[in-house]
């Protein structure tokens, strides 16, 4: 096992005992993060739906299976180059969005997937994770595509998976965003993708 390795089993080991907010009594599983422990491109969603909840892991409902077909697009991979986490890792009850005092208690977990995996490029899917992650009044209609840099590090807001399925005309726009992707990702990043 590399370092990283066992960093990030230490991490999901006591992630996966959490009870730090009431999200914790309705949950199945919590959804700790999926991919590669040496991954440059991190994604981070809002939280588990009820797929990812029975499942024990992000993206895996329809909304997931799009999000694999954009990935696949790009040459991404969530067993390959990736890595996907949420804000929370324990699904909201009946989906809706995670209260802030939620998203704060439950932050300390992405912080320290980021201090292991020190991402250079973050993508965040949807307002909800753009809004905690890069700036509170991101207006995603508008902002989505855009890289911020924060830290060195830079930070893309894109539509959610789940917006596209609901309204598929922003399809072509969500596209573009991953090529733009793309680009960075053969400028900044080590990897071959
Ligand atoms: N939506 C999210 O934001 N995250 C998931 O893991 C699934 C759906």
């Amino acid at each position: 096992m590399n370092p990283k390795n066992e960093e990030f089993a230490r991490l999901r080991e006591q992630c996966l005992s959490c009870r730090d907010c009431g999200l914790c009594e309705t949950r199945t599983n919590v959804v700790f993060g999926v991919g590669v422990d040496d991954a440059e491109v991190l994604f981070i969603g809002e939280g588990p739906g009820e797929n990812e909840d029975l499942r024990g892991e992000p993206f895996v409902g329809r909304g997931g299976q799009l999000l694999d077909k954009m990935l696949a697009a790009i040459d991404l991979d969530r067993n390959k180059n990736i890595y996907i986490a949420n804000i929370v890792k324990c699904r909201p009850p009946k989906n809706r969005d995670p209260l802030p005092e939620e998203q704060e208690q439950c932050i300390k977990w992405l912080r320290q997937q980021f201090v292991i995996l020190r991402p250079k490029i973050v993508v965040c899917l949807g307002r909800i994770a753009a809004a905690k992650i890069i700036k509170p009044d991101i207006k995603i209609m508008k902002e989505h595509g855009t890289f911020f840099v924060k830290n060195g590090i830079y930070m893309m807001p894109v539509l959610h998976p789940a917006a596209l399925l609901r309204n598929p005309n922003n399809k072509p726009a969500a596209f573009e965003d991953f090529l733009r992707l793309q680009e960075k990702i053969k400028e900044i990043c080590d990897h071959t993708y």
